[in-house]
């Protein structure tokens, strides 16, 4: 028998996530009396638009404290339904909804009721860290498909179209991106979609950051095809990343098995939250289009100063709030630059080989922070590159 340690393997193969180290590191330097900038974080700095606050507070004064049906509440689905429809023009039915707490458990759901051992997921390098370590944590087994920097991020259509093979249960899509800020377009949805629809496979596609595009409407996976599920949450783009409020939107034979996961191992998403999040959907999209237009400012300030500090922003990122740069002038090491940067100017960025080897030599700026507080890491960071030349 193969010698095994105390801990399981399961667990073993679950990466650690760097910049949670930076973001460690960056917590003892503050405790010792250093000014951080916190370019690492992507937690939006605005606080929760009032109408949600004061919806949460009326609800809990009013009781609703207790579980709720495992699938969410009723008027959340319903609300969510009205918002697809409104935001997208699409039909989509309350009963194939189910609400979670946060988009991460909703990512549990869906593989979780898809994939069986050996199962193969698409998805691209870099990606959101949790894709290949849900996947791999299910048994199954992550496909990278590089996406570049000189392609706005975005797949290759002919090189998903290669990764495919028998095992194949689904393709991973999410746009505007983590880490990236790049967006797929129409065409590019409809591309993937129709190799969706031939090989047989699904498209799971993460929408958290719909509503932070600058540029153009976001658009969902389901207007291109059935063959997908939809992946959402309230973190980003309303400003509740503590809340925990996400949901799932599946196919109908999912949404039962996706039940079963959910009784058992969450019950529900958090009631007063959940009568939060209707409110944020009918309530707080002009507060939506505020921090999405501060965001944008940000965005039109730090992309051309990082290409002044001589990091390479090859295409602007259109949607999300983070620049992903190429710093190979400055190193190849993105964990040993992210480091020194940290040690020596209390700038804190995310290495991008945390996103996986695709996003080595690149750092992610995330401007989930003040506009004043960027310009101060700027200013940091070109006085430590000129003292380096
Ligand atoms: C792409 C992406 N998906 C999902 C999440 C997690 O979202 P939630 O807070 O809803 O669990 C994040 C958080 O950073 C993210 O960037």
């Amino acid at each position: 028998m193969d010698e095994r340690g105390d801990v399981s393997r399961r667990a073993e193969l679950i990466r650690p996530f760097i910049v949670m180290d930076v973001v460690a590191r960056a917590k003892e330097l503050e405790a010792e009396g250093r000014d951080i900038v916190h370019f690492e974080i992507g937690d939006p700095d605005f606080p929760t638009p009032d109408v949600i606050v004061r919806a949460a507070e009326d609800a809990m004064s009013h009781g609703d404290t207790g579980y709720t049906q495992s699938l969410g509440l009723p008027d959340l689905r319903d609300a969510i339904t009205a918002h697809m429809r409104s935001t997208y023009g699409v039909t989509v039915s309350a009963e194939s909804i189910i609400v979670t707490q946060g988009t991460s458990p909703a990512m549990l759901l869906l593989f979780g009721s898809l994939l069986d051992p050996g199962d193969e997921v698409v998805m691209p390098d870099p990606c959101y860290p949790a894709y290949p370590n849900y996947v791999t944590f299910l048994g199954g087994v992550p496909v990278p498909v590089r996406v570049r920097a000189e392609d706005g991020f975005r797949f290759r259509i002919d090189e998903v179209e290669r990764a495919i093979t028998p095992r194949t249960r689904a393709i991973m899509v999410n746009s505007p991106s983590n880490p990236t800020g790049g967006v797929l377009g129409p065409r590019d949805l409809e591309a993937l979609a129709s190799i969706a629809e031939r090989h047989n496979i699904w498209l799971a596609s993460d929408e958290i950051y719909h509503g932070l595009q600058f540029d153009e409407p976001s658009h969902t996976i389901l207007e291109f095809t059935d063959r997908a599920f939809v992946l959402n949450g309230f973190s980003k783009a309303y400003a509740m990343t503590g809340w925990r409020l996400g949901y799932l939107i599946a196919p109908p034979q999912f949404v039962r098995p996706a039940e079963k996961i959910q009784q058992n191992f969450f019950l529900c998403a958090n009631h007063f939250v959940q009568v939060a999040g209707t409110t944020a959907l009918l309530h707080a999209q002009d507060d939506v289009a505020r921090m999405r237009e501060a965001y944008d400012e940000r965005r039109k300030y730090l992309v051309p100063a990082l290409r002044g500090l001589g990091l390479d922003v090859v295409t602007e990122p259109l949607g999300a709030f983070y620049v992903f740069a190429d710093a190979r002038s400055w190193g190849d090491d993105s964990v040993a630059l992210a480091g020194r940067m940290l040690e020596e100017t209390g700038v804190a960025v995310a290495p991008g080989v945390d996103f996986g080897p695709g996003g080595e030599g690149f750092l992610r700026f995330s401007y989930a922070t003040s506009l004043e507080r960027l310009r101060e890491g700027v200013a940091r960071l070109e006085a430590w590159s000129r003292a380096r030349q």
